[in-house]
């Protein structure tokens, strides 16, 4: 159900819980208009994933825990929610990384199920604002950094991924410059990063997906920093379509290729990149923009959501504790 709230958008998280009903920022209709929306019941709550009213990965891990607890005080009926949330999106691991942390607390008899949920979601933000401080070190005054969908505020609760360093360097003076992907199908670049880093007053230039090969090739991008949806045991990692060539590029160029995330989205049970079930979506999507044809009726499409981009191409892993090597997950994620 849409909604209105007052509030300015920088002081609200892009999903909460009030009065035990999930809250959403609307991803869909930003930039143009900041509306609201409400999911009152599991239902409501997978909807709103399976559709990206919420979307990026540890935000879908948020409203995923919050579904989980409505469920629990509702009905009761956990393995019928896990069911549904797991069937909404299959590549972001913090859905499923939510779906268990929920069924396994509240199987331990938790005497508090709203305080479950509102710690898992408040160690993400907490998470997001310590990978700004671990991924700030990488940027120095001016830096020209290219980043691809959106992996700030709206992708992860609150501060961001990708865009928690570039907020920490912009807090600090060192006045980054940001590239900003469109990132077709769904524009999450144009639409939802260059939204939030108006808000932040950081300089940036929304850029065609096919045009960051051009820039980097003149020397203007210093480095790459992007989030994930899912990386496994040996540093592969998933994110939005497009991710892989720009880290292609980036290396062919002679470009340091960051990926920023917090523990969520490491899959301690798959090993490689290959193992990750990628996403396919409507080809609707890539056949119209906002509605409106752009392709000959009866043309048809694919779609996939997310690439997967092999370990040797990204030279570091952000999180909230350092930075790590590609080869350094595995001996990480079992510690
Ligand atoms: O399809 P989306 O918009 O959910 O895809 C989001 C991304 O690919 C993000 O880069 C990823 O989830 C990381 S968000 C911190």
């Amino acid at each position: 159900m849409k909604v209105k709230i007052e509030g300015k958008p920088r002081d609200l998280r892009s999903v909460w819980l009030e009065d035990d009903i999930v809250k959403f920022i609307d991803q869909r209709s930003l930039p143009g208009k900041l509306e609201f929306y409400e999911a009152r019941d599991i239902s409501e709550v997978a909807y709103s994933i399976k559709n990206m009213v919420v979307r990026g990965a540890p935000a879908i891990g948020a409203a995923a825990a919050y579904g989980m607890l409505l469920a629990h005080l509702q009905n009761g009926d956990m393995e019928g929610a896990a069911d549904a949330l797991r069937r909404t999106r299959p590549t972001a691991h913090d859905l499923f990384f939510a779906v268990n942390h929920m069924l396994s607390g509240l199987k331990k008899g938790t005497a508090n199920a709203r305080k479950l949920a509102e710690d898992f979601v408040d160690a993400i933000v907490d998470e997001c604002r310590n990978i700004g401080v671990q991924g700030e070190k990488l940027i120095s005054d001016n830096s020209r950094i290219l980043t691809h969908c959106n992996a700030g505020a709206l992708a992860t609760v609150d501060y961001g991924t990708a865009l928690a360093p570039i907020r920490a360097a912009n807090d600090s003076g060192k006045k980054p410059f940001v590239f900003v992907d469109e990132t077709r199908p769904l524009l999450q670049g144009s639409r939802l990063t260059s939204w939030e880093l108006s808000q932040e007053g950081i300089e940036h230039r929304i850029i065609a997906d096919n045009a960051a090969g051009h820039f980097m090739a003149k020397g203007e991008i210093d480095l790459v920093i992007v989030g994930a949806d899912r990386i496994a045991l040996n540093g592969d990692a998933a994110n939005k379509i497009g991710t892989y060539e720009k880290a292609v590029l980036a290396k062919e160029n002679g470009i340091p290729f960051y990926v920023a995330a917090p523990k969520t989205t490491f899959d301690p049970k798959t090993e490689t990149g290959k193992e990750i079930d990628i996403e396919e979506r409507d080809e609707a999507e890539v056949l119209e923009y906002f509605s409106k044809g752009i392709a000959p009726d009866g043309a048809r499409a694919r779609n996939p959501a997310f690439d997967v981009t092999p370990n040797r191409y990204i030279t570091g892993i952000i999180t909230d504790k350092g930075i790590l090597k590609p080869s350094e997950v595995k001996e990480r994620m079992h510690v």
